[in-house]
C-alpha cells in the first residue's frame, strides 16, 4: 500500500466536501481514516454504504476491502436524488474505476426500494454499515434496521451528520429540511446493550456496536410497517 490513493482522493474538491473533516492541504483524511481503520481491522466481507455526495465513503471503504487482500465489496445503495451524478451505471463504474476500484457495486435506489430486491434477500452477512442517506430520524432508523439482522457480531454501524441539527438545502430551497439524525443516535444511548459514540469533528459520525457478550439483534425488533 503507498499513500498516492490519499492524494489522489484528496485532489478532487468534491471528495473533500461534506462534512468528513477532510483536508487536502496536509493530505488528511480525517474521519475518513477512521472509516480506513474500520475496513482494515474489522475485515468486513461485504460493507454496506446508503447515501454518497460523490462516494468519499464507499471509495475509502473500497479501498480498505481491497488493501485487505481477500476480496469482499462495498454495497452502495444511492438513488441520485441530489443532481444525475450516480444515474448512469457505466459512468458510476468508471469513476470508482478511476480510484482503482473495481469492488463497489452501485445499487440506484432508495433504502426502501432496496429492500425489495433479491439483491437485498441475498445479501448475507454485513460487517459494515455506514448512513448517510437522508438525515431524519425516521429514515436513520429505517436504514439501521432494514440491515439489523444482518449486521454480524462484531459489526460496526456509522451514523454520518448525527451529533447536531442542521438546516439542510441540498435536495433544493423548496426542499429544506433539518437533520434530525442524532435524536435516533440519543434513543440509541438509551437501548440497553449498545455501545454508542459521538465523533463530533466536522459534520460528525456516531458509532454503534453491539456491546461486548450481548446477544441478538443490534436495532430493536423493527415493526413491521417499519421494516418491509
Ligand atoms: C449527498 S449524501 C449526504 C450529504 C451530506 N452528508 C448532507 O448534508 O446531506 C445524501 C445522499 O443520500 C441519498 N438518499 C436520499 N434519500 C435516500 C434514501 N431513502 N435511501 C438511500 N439514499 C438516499 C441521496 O441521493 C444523496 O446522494
Amino acid at each position: 500500500m503507498n499513500l498516492d490513493w490519499v492524494a489522489s482522493i484528496l485532489a478532487n474538491g468534491d471528495l473533500c466536501r461534506m462534512g468528513h473533516a477532510q483536508r487536502a492541504q496536509d493530505q488528511n483524511l480525517g474521519l475518513g481514516w477512521l472509516y480506513y481503520a474500520l475496513g482494515r481491522t474489522v475485515r468486513p466481507k461485504q460493507v454496506v454504504c446508503i447515501g454518497s455526495w460523490r462516494g468519499f465513503v464507499p471509495i475509502v471503504f473500497g479501498q480498505a476491502l481491497r488493501d485487505n487482500g481477500e476480496g469482499g465489496r462495498v454495497i452502495f445503495i444511492d438513488p441520485s436524488l441530489v443532481d444525475d451524478f450516480w444515474a448512469d451505471p457505466q459512468r458510476t463504474a468508471q469513476w470508482f474505476g478511476s480510484f482503482g476500484l473495481d469492488n463497489v457495486e452501485h445499487h440506484r435506489r432508495t433504502t426502501q426500494q432496496f429492500v425489495d430486491t433479491d439483491a437485498y434477500r441475498s445479501l448475507g452477512e454485513v460487517g459494515l454499515l455506514f448512513v448517510d442517506g437522508f438525515h431524519s430520524a425516521e429514515q436513520a432508523r429505517f436504514d439501521h434496521e432494514a440491515f439489523a439482522d444482518m449486521l454480524a457480531d462484531d459489526a460496526f454501524v456509522l451514523f454520518h451528520d448525527s451529533v447536531r441539527p442542521k438546516s439542510s438545502k441540498i435536495y433544493g430551497e423548496a426542499r429544506r429540511y433539518t437533520h434530525t439524525v442524532y435524536e435516533y443516535m440519543n434513543e440509541l444511548r438509551r437501548r440497553p446493550g449498545l455501545e454508542v459514540m459521538d465523533f463530533p469533528m466536522d459534520s460528525g459520525v456516531t458509532l454503534v456496536r453491539r456491546a461486548s457478550g450481548e446477544p441478538g439483534a443490534q436495532a430493536a425488533s423493527a415493526s413491521p410497517s417499519s421494516r418491509r
